[in-house]
């Protein structure tokens, strides 16, 4: 095509990626194509604005690593993540919530019910959670992937003075779909705010960078859909204004005392209750 124009442009663009073998794939670049020059239209892009853009782009690429991706949080706070999640949750199962910059594979697999305290400040408390299908059958097939931030806020990843894996596990539930998690509470923190998606986007619009204090859990079980979703804590500040917008009604978890001299002992607390979240965690069919 050798006279390509305002006219034809989009449709030529979209036309190129034809011959993409996978069907899907070729849809959504198809589809991406129209979107990113409907809204290039709809704003009279100038090369300015156009150059800015791509530059930002590249400070999102330059501060990610493999232990920090930057594109996951541009993700984040454009409600982009949310949004999948939710387009992929079932109604008969728990919803999704966001995966969130700090999950790296390779969590080392726990005995249940573990014990993530160690040396950790913080307030002790458990996490009981039982996972079914939306039946409510217990699915003692399904395993557990749980990471959280310590009682600084942040996550091991990003703190030289928590040790290598702290506050993460992967583990089994029992044969009646249960497990439990020893912990510390997990505290609201701040998005990154050192680098080009705070600096550059989400502080000159005046947001608030704080995300409600949470748990991360991956469910996943043979012949069920996998569940990436987040636990949050009832009393927190900041359940309203999450920074990502993760929060949902289904996802907020408000701990009770329960008496339980054993486990108070366990876990090295004093007395005979312990705060405990539970939870019930429901898979929908694959
Ligand atoms: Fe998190």
């Amino acid at each position: 095509m050798r006279d390509i124009g305002l006219s034809n442009i989009t449709a030529a663009a979209a036309q190129s990626f034809q011959g993409l073998p996978d069907a899907r794939q070729r849809d959504l670049i198809q589809a991406f194509v129209r979107s990113l020059h409907q809204c290039a239209r709809e704003m009279q892009l100038t090369h300015a604005e156009w150059r800015a853009a791509l530059g930002f782009l590249h400070k999102v690429g330059d501060i990610s690593s493999e232990r920090r991706s930057e594109f996951s949080l541009l993700s984040d706070v454009l409600g982009l993540s949310s949004l999948v999640d939710l387009l992929a949750s079932d109604a008969s199962a728990t919803p999704g919530s966001v995966l969130g910059p700090f999950h790296a594979v390779g969590s080392p697999w726990l005995s249940n019910p573990a014990n993530l305290i160690g040396a950790n400040e913080g307030q002790r408390v458990l996490l009981r959670a039982s996972v079914c299908d939306s039946a409510g059958r217990a699915l003692p097939t399904a395993s557990i992937d749980f990471w959280q931030n310590a009682a600084n806020g942040l996550y091991w990843q990003v703190d030289p003075g928590q040790p290598q894996d702290n506050l993460r596990c992967r583990l089994k539930v029992s044969d009646e779909g249960r497990f439990e998690i020893a912990t510390i509470r997990a505290v609201p923190y701040q998005i990154p705010t050192d680098g080009p998606v705070w600096l550059d986007l989400v502080q000159p619009a005046g947001r608030s960078a704080w995300r409600p204090a949470h748990f991360h859990v991956i469910v996943s079980a043979p012949g069920y859909r996998t569940l990436v979703t987040e636990l949050f804590d009832a009393e927190d500040p900041y359940l309203d204004s999450d920074a990502v917008f993760g929060v949902r009604e289904a996802l907020v978890g408000r701990y009770q005392d329960v008496i339980d001299p054993q486990a108070c002992e366990r876990i090295g607390v004093p007395g005979n209750t312990v705060p405990v979240m539970s939870v019930q965690i429901r898979l929908a069919a694959a």
